[in-house]
């Protein structure tokens, strides 16, 4: 475990590239080793979280070249040719893994899949996709009903109407890959609209995809026609970026290659409320299926800032900036606000408590809810010691808040970014 000082900065300068979106990577894999015929993935996201997708698919008979441009061809199975891998498929650290791979391996008549992953991946649950599995058929066990190892025996699967207790765009991604191979039609209710990466590139790929308020539907087919994908960058990943540039008084920069899905920018529509100012081609929220991903440069200059209440329809907007926006909490006047996001407490650590302890170790004056924090605004923070508890997302934010703080933060456990974006230290040296 590596631990790294991040000092107190001037401004930042300067441009640059997000690295790939995570969330698409992993679906461009499975979806490649869905299809039968191969597939082109431009950009492909190389980290330790889409490592793991490509050796899962790999292990279940996909043929992946990984080419030296980031470009990765698979050449898959086909929809219901998945082959028993040898043992336990590892996802590592990687939830989206454990729950999007488990729809398509659901619909392998007769034969059984074991998946398992760290010991974080061992505390995040898998009921949540085990319940809908289970109504279209499938076998499935896990440790305690509820954790990994999760192992499913595949069947003929049959198409349900579910019902989503929770809004979880993994349990939705879920569904929809094991509805494209049931029989009929297969639908998914959201409580809360959430990213929709799954349902434009099944659309993309000739699936018959509809949506209806909070409703999505897909019919089953017998091949799925993909050919290319091109992965954006990753506004997850770039929000660090963005934060620091919002954070370090005198700060200006680019951030180019953004994926600004709608679904996934509600970080820069709370970012708005909070009066930084981040200037892009945002797109605009819509009812339709699109088919394809949005892509615009996000300009950044460093202001004053004012709280915000963030309510639960947005949380799954921004599920993975809500600790970025503690953080900018922290700087702003008033009382800033998260509730409704009790889905943070099972993320790749407890993200509740790790930002509450972690934040409030460097000065901030935050409190913990059950579902969310409130943080008073103080304009400062003194810095200290964070442990990123094993998880990049808490990794990147001592690094952020280490930059915008009086006295610098060490951060303990700094090699976790290597999970989604393995050139973050470079690329923040570079703007500092
Ligand atoms: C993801 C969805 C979110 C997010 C995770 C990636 C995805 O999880 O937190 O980092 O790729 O679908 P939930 O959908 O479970 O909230």
């Amino acid at each position: 475990m590596t631990s790294v000082f991040f000092a107190p900065s001037g401004p930042l300068r300067g441009e640059v590239v997000a690295p790939p979106d995570k969330s698409i990577s992993h679906r461009a894999a499975i979806l490649g080793a869905m299809s039968a015929e191969p597939v082109r993935i431009s950009n492909y996201l190389r980290a330790e979280d889409t490592l793991s997708t490509l050796e899962a698919i790999r292990a279940v008979g996909a043929l992946v070249e990984e080419r030296a441009d980031d470009v990765v061809v698979v050449r898959g199975t086909g929809l219901r040719e998945a082959r028993e891998a040898g043992g336990p498929i590892d996802v590592g650290n990687a939830g989206t893994l454990m729950r999007l791979l488990p729809g398509w391996l659901a619909a392998q008549d007769g034969r059984i899949f074991v998946l398992d992953g760290d010991s974080s991946i061992r505390r995040r649950p898998v009921d949540r996709i085990a319940a809908p599995l289970a109504l279209m058929g499938a076998q499935i066990e896990a440790k305690e009903d509820r954790f990994p190892p999760f192992v499913v025996y595949g069947t003929r699967l049959r198409a349900i109407a579910y019902d989503m207790p929770v809004a979880s765009a993994q349990v939705k991604s879920c569904v929809l890959f094991a509805g494209v191979c049931a029989d009929g039609t297969t639908s998914v209710v959201e409580p809360a609209a959430s990213r929709d990466h799954t349902e434009r590139m099944l659309a993309g790929a000739g699936v018959r995809v509809q949506r209806d308020g909070l409703t999505v539907s897909v019919t089953c087919t017998d091949e799925l026609d993909a050919e290319s994908i091109v992965v954006p960058g990753d506004l997850s990943s770039a929000a660090f970026m963005i934060a620091a540039g919002v954070l370090v008084k005198g700060s200006r920069l680019l951030v180019r290659g953004v994926g600004v899905n709608w679904t996934r920018t509600g970080f820069l529509r709370i970012l708005e409320r909070m009066g930084a100012i981040v200037l892009g081609d945002l797109e605009e929220p819509s009812a339709a299926v699109a088919r394809s991903e949005p892509i615009s440069d996000l300009d950044v200059k460093a202001g004053p800032l004012r709280a915000t209440v963030v309510e639960a329809e947005e949380v799954p907007l921004a599920i993975d900036e809500l600790p970025l926006v503690a953080l900018l909490g922290c700087f702003a006047e008033g009382e800033t606000i998260v509730r409704g996001a009790q889905e943070l407490r099972v993320k790749e650590s407890d993200r509740i408590a790790g930002v509450v302890e972690g934040l409030r170790g460097l000065g901030a004056q935050i409190e913990a809810t059950d579902d969310g924090f409130v943080v008073t605004g103080t304009g400062e923070l003194r810095g200290g010691t964070i442990d990123a508890r094993g998880d990049h997302r808490m990794a990147m934010l001592g690094a952020v808040a280490g930059l915008a703080s009086r006295e610098g933060v060490n951060v303990i456990g700094m090699d976790a970014a290597a999970v989604s974006y393995p050139g973050f230290e470079r690329d923040l040296a570079r703007l500092a």
